[in-house]
Protein backbone atom coordinates (compact mmCIF):
# COMPACT_ATOMS: atom_id res chain seq x y z
CA UNK A 1 0.00 0.00 0.00
CA UNK A 2 1.43 3.58 -0.97
CA UNK A 3 0.23 6.72 0.51
CA UNK A 4 0.20 10.68 -0.62
CA UNK A 5 0.52 12.82 2.14
CA UNK A 6 1.69 16.03 3.59
CA UNK A 7 3.91 15.18 6.01
CA UNK A 8 5.45 18.47 8.39
CA UNK A 9 9.06 18.81 8.32
CA UNK A 10 9.56 18.61 12.45
CA UNK A 11 13.65 18.96 12.19
CA UNK A 12 16.15 19.69 8.82
CA UNK A 13 19.98 19.47 9.73
CA UNK A 14 23.07 20.12 7.93
CA UNK A 15 25.49 17.32 9.07
CA UNK A 16 27.88 18.83 6.58
CA UNK A 17 28.43 21.12 3.40
CA UNK A 18 26.33 19.24 1.34
CA UNK A 19 23.83 16.54 2.93
CA UNK A 20 21.07 17.20 4.73
CA UNK A 21 19.18 15.42 7.56
CA UNK A 22 15.04 15.72 7.10
CA UNK A 23 12.92 14.64 9.86
CA UNK A 24 8.88 14.38 8.32
CA UNK A 25 6.49 13.89 10.52
CA UNK A 26 2.99 11.88 9.64
CA UNK A 27 -0.02 12.64 11.33
CA UNK A 28 -1.28 9.31 10.91
CA UNK A 29 0.58 5.66 12.05
CA UNK A 30 3.21 4.94 9.64
CA UNK A 31 2.79 1.98 7.38
CA UNK A 32 5.22 -0.90 7.42
CA UNK A 33 8.41 0.75 6.01
CA UNK A 34 10.51 -2.12 4.83
CA UNK A 35 14.78 -1.41 4.44
CA UNK A 36 15.74 -0.24 1.27
CA UNK A 37 12.63 1.38 0.22
CA UNK A 38 12.17 5.22 -1.18
CA UNK A 39 9.56 8.57 -0.67
CA UNK A 40 9.06 10.50 -3.79
CA UNK A 41 9.34 13.72 -2.66
CA UNK A 42 7.52 16.89 -4.56
CA UNK A 43 9.75 19.83 -5.18
CA UNK A 44 8.93 22.85 -7.40
CA UNK A 45 11.85 23.39 -9.28
CA UNK A 46 14.05 26.80 -10.20
CA UNK A 47 10.55 26.64 -13.76
CA UNK A 48 8.25 25.99 -11.03
CA UNK A 49 7.75 22.73 -12.53
CA UNK A 50 6.53 20.34 -10.56
CA UNK A 51 9.00 17.38 -9.65
CA UNK A 52 9.14 14.49 -7.65
CA UNK A 53 12.41 13.31 -6.03
CA UNK A 54 12.97 9.64 -5.45
CA UNK A 55 14.80 9.91 -1.86
CA UNK A 56 15.78 6.88 0.24
CA UNK A 57 14.35 6.18 3.95
CA UNK A 58 17.35 6.31 6.48
CA UNK A 59 15.03 6.01 9.39
CA UNK A 60 11.26 5.06 10.28
CA UNK A 61 10.25 5.70 13.62
CA UNK A 62 6.63 4.41 14.62
CA UNK A 63 6.64 5.61 18.23
CA UNK A 64 7.06 9.02 16.28
CA UNK A 65 5.11 8.17 12.90
CA UNK A 66 8.54 9.72 11.88
CA UNK A 67 10.47 9.04 8.30
CA UNK A 68 14.09 10.49 7.98
CA UNK A 69 16.11 11.26 4.99
CA UNK A 70 19.69 12.32 4.20
CA UNK A 71 19.40 14.47 0.69
CA UNK A 72 22.61 15.61 -0.99
CA UNK A 73 22.58 18.60 -2.35
CA UNK A 74 23.48 18.14 -6.54
CA UNK A 75 21.13 20.02 -8.63
CA UNK A 76 18.16 22.05 -8.81
CA UNK A 77 15.26 20.25 -6.44
CA UNK A 78 17.78 18.85 -4.16
CA UNK A 79 19.07 22.58 -3.77
CA UNK A 80 15.55 23.45 -3.49
CA UNK A 81 15.02 20.93 -0.64
CA UNK A 82 17.75 22.50 1.09
CA UNK A 83 16.09 25.75 1.87
CA UNK A 84 12.98 24.30 3.47
CA UNK A 85 12.17 25.25 6.89
CA UNK A 86 10.91 23.43 9.56
CA UNK A 87 6.96 23.37 10.39
CA UNK A 88 6.49 23.41 6.61
CA UNK A 89 4.63 20.57 4.50
CA UNK A 90 6.30 18.49 1.68
CA UNK A 91 4.05 15.90 -0.21
CA UNK A 92 5.35 12.51 -0.46
CA UNK A 93 4.55 9.43 -1.64
CA UNK A 94 6.02 6.53 0.30
CA UNK A 95 6.90 3.83 0.98
CA UNK A 96 7.83 2.94 -2.93
CA UNK A 97 9.62 0.01 -4.13
CA UNK A 98 10.94 -3.51 -2.92
CA UNK A 99 13.81 -3.59 0.17
CA UNK A 100 16.79 -5.73 1.47
CA UNK A 101 17.10 -8.85 3.13
CA UNK A 102 16.93 -9.04 7.03
CA UNK A 103 17.53 -12.83 6.65
CA UNK A 104 21.14 -12.66 6.21
CA UNK A 105 23.87 -14.35 9.43
CA UNK A 106 26.18 -11.87 8.55
CA UNK A 107 26.15 -9.23 6.46
CA UNK A 108 28.43 -6.69 5.15
CA UNK A 109 26.48 -3.38 4.40
CA UNK A 110 28.62 -0.99 2.17
CA UNK A 111 27.57 2.52 1.65
CA UNK A 112 29.17 5.12 -0.66
CA UNK A 113 28.42 8.81 0.00
CA UNK A 114 24.54 9.31 0.47
CA UNK A 115 24.20 6.20 -0.55
CA UNK A 116 25.10 5.03 2.78
CA UNK A 117 22.13 6.67 4.11
CA UNK A 118 19.69 3.77 3.92
CA UNK A 119 21.87 1.44 5.43
CA UNK A 120 20.85 2.83 8.48
CA UNK A 121 17.46 1.56 8.88
CA UNK A 122 18.59 -1.70 7.62
CA UNK A 123 21.20 -1.99 10.01
CA UNK A 124 18.60 -0.98 12.51
CA UNK A 125 16.73 -3.80 11.30
CA UNK A 126 19.38 -6.45 11.63
CA UNK A 127 19.94 -5.01 15.15
CA UNK A 128 16.20 -5.56 16.42
CA UNK A 129 16.76 -9.36 15.13
CA UNK A 130 19.99 -9.97 17.02
CA UNK A 131 22.69 -9.13 14.29
CA UNK A 132 25.04 -6.58 15.03
CA UNK A 133 25.96 -5.97 11.25
CA UNK A 134 29.13 -4.58 9.74
CA UNK A 135 28.57 -1.46 7.89
CA UNK A 136 31.65 -0.29 6.17
CA UNK A 137 31.59 3.24 4.59
CA UNK A 138 33.51 4.93 2.12
CA UNK A 139 33.54 8.51 0.87
CA UNK A 140 36.40 10.94 -0.87
CA UNK A 141 37.39 13.12 2.28
CA UNK A 142 36.02 12.85 5.68
CA UNK A 143 34.12 15.83 5.49
CA UNK A 144 31.83 13.66 3.38
CA UNK A 145 30.99 11.30 6.07
CA UNK A 146 28.08 11.76 8.35
CA UNK A 147 26.24 10.46 11.34
CA UNK A 148 28.75 7.87 12.22
CA UNK A 149 28.38 7.69 15.97
CA UNK A 150 24.60 7.00 15.16
CA UNK A 151 25.39 4.12 12.87
CA UNK A 152 28.38 2.99 15.67
CA UNK A 153 25.48 2.38 18.23
CA UNK A 154 24.05 -0.43 16.18
CA UNK A 155 26.70 -1.91 13.69
CA UNK A 156 30.60 -2.24 14.02
CA UNK A 157 31.75 0.60 11.52
CA UNK A 158 34.57 0.60 9.21
CA UNK A 159 35.80 3.74 7.16
CA UNK A 160 37.28 3.80 3.74
CA UNK A 161 38.47 7.31 3.08
CA UNK A 162 40.29 7.91 -0.23
CA UNK A 163 42.51 10.96 0.73
CA UNK A 164 43.45 8.82 3.61
CA UNK A 165 41.59 11.88 6.37
CA UNK A 166 39.97 8.91 8.36
CA UNK A 167 39.95 5.06 8.72
CA UNK A 168 41.61 3.59 6.34
CA UNK A 169 43.33 4.88 3.12
CA UNK A 170 41.88 3.76 -0.32
CA UNK A 171 38.50 2.86 -1.46
CA UNK A 172 36.24 0.42 0.11
CA UNK A 173 37.23 -2.39 -1.74
CA UNK A 174 41.12 -2.23 0.01
CA UNK A 175 39.24 -1.64 3.23
CA UNK A 176 40.91 -4.78 5.93
CA UNK A 177 37.39 -5.99 7.12
CA UNK A 178 36.90 -7.49 3.20
CA UNK A 179 39.05 -10.49 4.63
CA UNK A 180 36.54 -11.73 7.01
CA UNK A 181 34.27 -14.04 6.37
CA UNK A 182 30.43 -12.93 5.64
CA UNK A 183 27.07 -14.37 4.30
CA UNK A 184 26.39 -11.82 1.69
CA UNK A 185 26.81 -7.84 0.90
CA UNK A 186 24.16 -5.17 0.65
CA UNK A 187 25.54 -2.27 -0.70
CA UNK A 188 24.29 1.47 -2.19
CA UNK A 189 26.10 3.86 -3.46
CA UNK A 190 27.72 4.90 -7.04
CA UNK A 191 27.38 2.35 -9.51
CA UNK A 192 31.14 2.17 -9.95
CA UNK A 193 31.68 1.18 -6.23
CA UNK A 194 28.90 -1.44 -6.35
CA UNK A 195 30.33 -2.99 -9.31
CA UNK A 196 33.57 -3.44 -7.91
CA UNK A 197 32.15 -4.45 -4.61
CA UNK A 198 30.48 -6.81 -6.68
CA UNK A 199 33.63 -8.24 -7.51
CA UNK A 200 34.28 -8.76 -4.02
CA UNK A 201 31.54 -10.37 -3.83
CA UNK A 202 31.91 -13.14 -6.73
CA UNK A 203 35.86 -13.40 -5.41
CA UNK A 204 33.96 -14.62 -1.65
CA UNK A 205 31.31 -16.48 -3.49
CA UNK A 206 28.24 -15.42 -1.37
CA UNK A 207 25.63 -12.94 -2.81
CA UNK A 208 25.81 -9.08 -3.25
CA UNK A 209 22.81 -7.26 -3.20
CA UNK A 210 22.83 -3.68 -4.97
CA UNK A 211 20.90 -0.51 -4.43
CA UNK A 212 20.24 1.21 -8.19
CA UNK A 213 19.66 4.89 -7.99
CA UNK A 214 18.42 5.11 -11.83
CA UNK A 215 16.73 8.83 -12.61
CA UNK A 216 13.00 8.27 -11.56
CA UNK A 217 9.69 10.66 -12.29
CA UNK A 218 6.27 8.55 -11.38
CA UNK A 219 8.19 6.03 -8.77
CA UNK A 220 5.65 3.52 -9.13
CA UNK A 221 5.75 2.26 -12.59
CA UNK A 222 4.21 4.42 -14.73
CA UNK A 223 6.73 6.70 -16.84
CA UNK A 224 9.53 4.13 -17.77
CA UNK A 225 12.04 6.14 -17.48
CA UNK A 226 13.54 4.14 -14.77
CA UNK A 227 14.20 1.12 -16.51
CA UNK A 228 17.12 -0.97 -16.11
CA UNK A 229 18.26 -4.49 -18.10
CA UNK A 230 18.30 -7.76 -16.39
CA UNK A 231 18.91 -11.38 -16.94
CA UNK A 232 15.91 -13.03 -15.92
CA UNK A 233 13.33 -10.36 -16.11
CA UNK A 234 14.47 -8.21 -19.49
CA UNK A 235 14.15 -4.49 -18.95
CA UNK A 236 12.51 -3.92 -15.34
CA UNK A 237 11.38 -0.65 -13.83
CA UNK A 238 13.54 0.16 -11.16
CA UNK A 239 11.36 1.38 -9.07
CA UNK A 240 9.06 -1.37 -8.83
CA UNK A 241 10.76 -4.41 -9.48
CA UNK A 242 13.82 -2.52 -7.32
CA UNK A 243 15.36 -0.27 -5.99
CA UNK A 244 17.16 -3.50 -4.65
CA UNK A 245 18.54 -6.39 -7.04
CA UNK A 246 20.55 -9.22 -7.26
CA UNK A 247 23.62 -8.06 -8.95
CA UNK A 248 23.92 -10.96 -10.54
CA UNK A 249 20.25 -10.53 -12.21
CA UNK A 250 21.56 -7.06 -13.93
CA UNK A 251 22.81 -6.63 -17.29
CA UNK A 252 25.16 -3.43 -15.98
C1 LIG B 1 15.73 4.84 -5.23
C2 LIG B 1 16.56 6.09 -5.10
C3 LIG B 1 16.99 6.49 -3.86
C4 LIG B 1 17.74 7.66 -3.72
N1 LIG B 1 18.13 8.02 -2.45
C5 LIG B 1 18.78 9.19 -2.28
C6 LIG B 1 19.09 9.63 -0.96
O1 LIG B 1 18.82 8.96 0.04
N2 LIG B 1 19.70 10.84 -0.84
C7 LIG B 1 20.01 11.61 -1.94
O2 LIG B 1 20.54 12.70 -1.76
N3 LIG B 1 19.76 11.20 -3.19
C8 LIG B 1 19.12 10.02 -3.38
N4 LIG B 1 18.81 9.61 -4.66
C9 LIG B 1 19.24 10.45 -5.80
C10 LIG B 1 18.31 11.65 -5.93
O3 LIG B 1 17.03 11.21 -6.31
C11 LIG B 1 18.88 12.61 -6.96
O4 LIG B 1 20.12 13.10 -6.54
C12 LIG B 1 17.94 13.77 -7.17
O5 LIG B 1 16.76 13.33 -7.80
C13 LIG B 1 18.61 14.84 -8.01
O6 LIG B 1 17.68 15.85 -8.24
P1 LIG B 1 18.15 17.35 -8.55
O7 LIG B 1 17.01 18.04 -9.22
O8 LIG B 1 18.72 17.97 -7.33
O9 LIG B 1 19.35 17.12 -9.55
P2 LIG B 1 19.28 17.30 -11.13
O10 LIG B 1 19.35 18.77 -11.43
O11 LIG B 1 18.15 16.51 -11.70
O12 LIG B 1 20.63 16.61 -11.50
C14 LIG B 1 21.88 17.13 -11.01
C15 LIG B 1 22.97 16.13 -11.25
O13 LIG B 1 22.70 14.94 -10.50
C16 LIG B 1 22.65 13.83 -11.34
N5 LIG B 1 21.58 12.95 -10.85
C17 LIG B 1 20.27 13.22 -10.81
N6 LIG B 1 19.58 12.17 -10.35
C18 LIG B 1 20.49 11.22 -10.09
C19 LIG B 1 20.41 9.90 -9.62
N7 LIG B 1 19.25 9.30 -9.35
N8 LIG B 1 21.57 9.22 -9.48
C20 LIG B 1 22.73 9.78 -9.79
N9 LIG B 1 22.88 11.01 -10.25
C21 LIG B 1 21.77 11.73 -10.40
C22 LIG B 1 22.34 14.38 -12.71
O14 LIG B 1 22.82 13.50 -13.73
C23 LIG B 1 23.07 15.69 -12.70
O15 LIG B 1 24.44 15.51 -12.99
C24 LIG B 1 18.08 8.44 -4.85
C25 LIG B 1 17.65 8.03 -6.11
C26 LIG B 1 16.90 6.87 -6.24
C27 LIG B 1 16.44 6.45 -7.58
S1 LIG C 1 9.99 6.25 -12.26
FE1 LIG C 1 8.29 6.12 -13.59
S2 LIG C 1 8.38 4.03 -14.18
FE2 LIG C 1 9.93 4.16 -12.67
Amino acid sequence: MKYQQDLMIEKKEFLNKNNFLLILKSRTSLPEILPGQFVNILVHDVADRLLRRPISIHDADYSSDTISVVVQKIGKATEKLSLVNEGEVLNVVFPLGNSFSVEEKRPLLVGGGVGTAPLYYLAKKYYERGIRPVVLIGARTKEQLFLIEKYSSIADVYISIEDGSAGEKGLVTDNSILQKEFSAILTCGPTPMMKAVNKEALKKNIPCYVSLENRMACGIGACLCCVSDTVNEGNVCVCTKGPVFDANDLKW
